[in-house]
């Protein structure tokens, strides 16, 4: 068993995102701009926001943080988000999920400029995606294909088992799994809640992708011998364990699925390092223009 270690990946990348950063600098006298907008006091969404910000600061991008209390308006939220997309300084447009009830997250992903859509959730970004053409990519699976590459794992030919089809991870990662490309050229099948006996599928996989939200759902008698796991699982729960009062749990049982894996991420310091990555490299190509010109 290898560990899929997302602390010395993400260091590494992070590394030559900075560097390129600097290029930027020197060459336009501007830094690339990611600007995140957060709605409310979500926990989770709070420390994930904090830490997009603590990393762009790392690799010397420009950020800054919109905030509304949860009882913004839509309309309002909606506004601002047009504002950002004629702001020529920033490149990169963020707002975090989830949001509250009463706001609909596609029609503010819409709103979003595409060619400021970083996180890749626009139909534009997904359709170009599914076609292979140039596009943001959504972060997490951006980050879980730049793991894959470093790691050189075979893809081609492969089984890949998502388990999930949300809009942020699994649905865009079985297309990518898919495609005519590296990573990719899987036989891909997406299990969700409608799925019966998800065991059947999983232990067909060769590689195999949760992201499902339940902490410890993938179990050894779910997997074949030598499988590749990559958990995307973020399940929180308090602890006084923690210095931060709560400890994170990925969707797989790790402590017994390892043994029989041949490669592995662990929850912390997986996907989620990853996520960071995707967002940034997004970010630093808006800045490059290197998807829309
Ligand atoms: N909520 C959970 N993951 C994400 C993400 O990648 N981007 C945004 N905007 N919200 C999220």
């Amino acid at each position: 068993m290898q560990l899929l270690d997302g602390k010395y990946v993400s260091e590494k990348l992070k590394g030559e995102i900075a560097h390129e950063a600097a290029n930027i600098l020197a060459k336009t006298g501007r830094k690339p701009h990611l600007c995140a907008v957060l709605v409310g006091h979500d926990g989770g969404s709070e420390t994930y926001v904090a830490s997009k910000i603590k990393n762009c600061e790392q690799v010397g991008f420009k950020s800054s943080l919109v905030r509304y209390e949860a009882d913004v308006t839509e309309a309002e939220l909606l506004k601002k988000v047009a504002e950002l997309n004629a702001d020529a300084d920033i490149d990169g447009i963020i707002v975090q999920l989830p949001l509250p009830k009463h706001i609909d997250p596609d029609k503010v992903t819409e709103h979003i400029d595409y060619r400021k859509d970083v996180d890749g959730f626009h139909p534009i970004n997904l359709g170009r995606m599914q076609r292979n053409l140039p596009s943001f990519i959504p972060a997490t699976p951006y980050g879980i294909t730049l793991m894959l590459r470093e790691y050189g794992i075979e893809t081609a030919g492969k089984h890949c088992v998502v388990v999930g089809r949300s809009n942020i991870v699994g649905s865009p990662m079985s297309i990518l799994m898919a495609r005519n490309t590296y990573p990719g050229n899987c036989t891909v099948t997406i299990c969700h809640s409608k799925t019966p006996d998800i065991k059947n599928f999983t232990l067909q996989a060769d590689i195999l992708i949760v992201a499902i939200g339940r902490k410890n759902f993938i179990t050894a008698d779910m997997v074949k011998e030598g499988v590749v796991v990559v958990d995307v699982g973020m399940n929180r729960e308090t602890s006084t364990l923690t210095k931060s009062g709560y400890k994170l749990y990925g969707d797989v049982d790790f402590e017994n699925v390892a043994p029989k894996s041949s490669f592995i991420t662990p929850v912390p310091g997986g996907v989620g390092l990853m996520t960071i990555i995707g967002l940034l490299k997004n970010t630093l190509s808006s800045a490059n223009k290197e998807v829309y010109g």
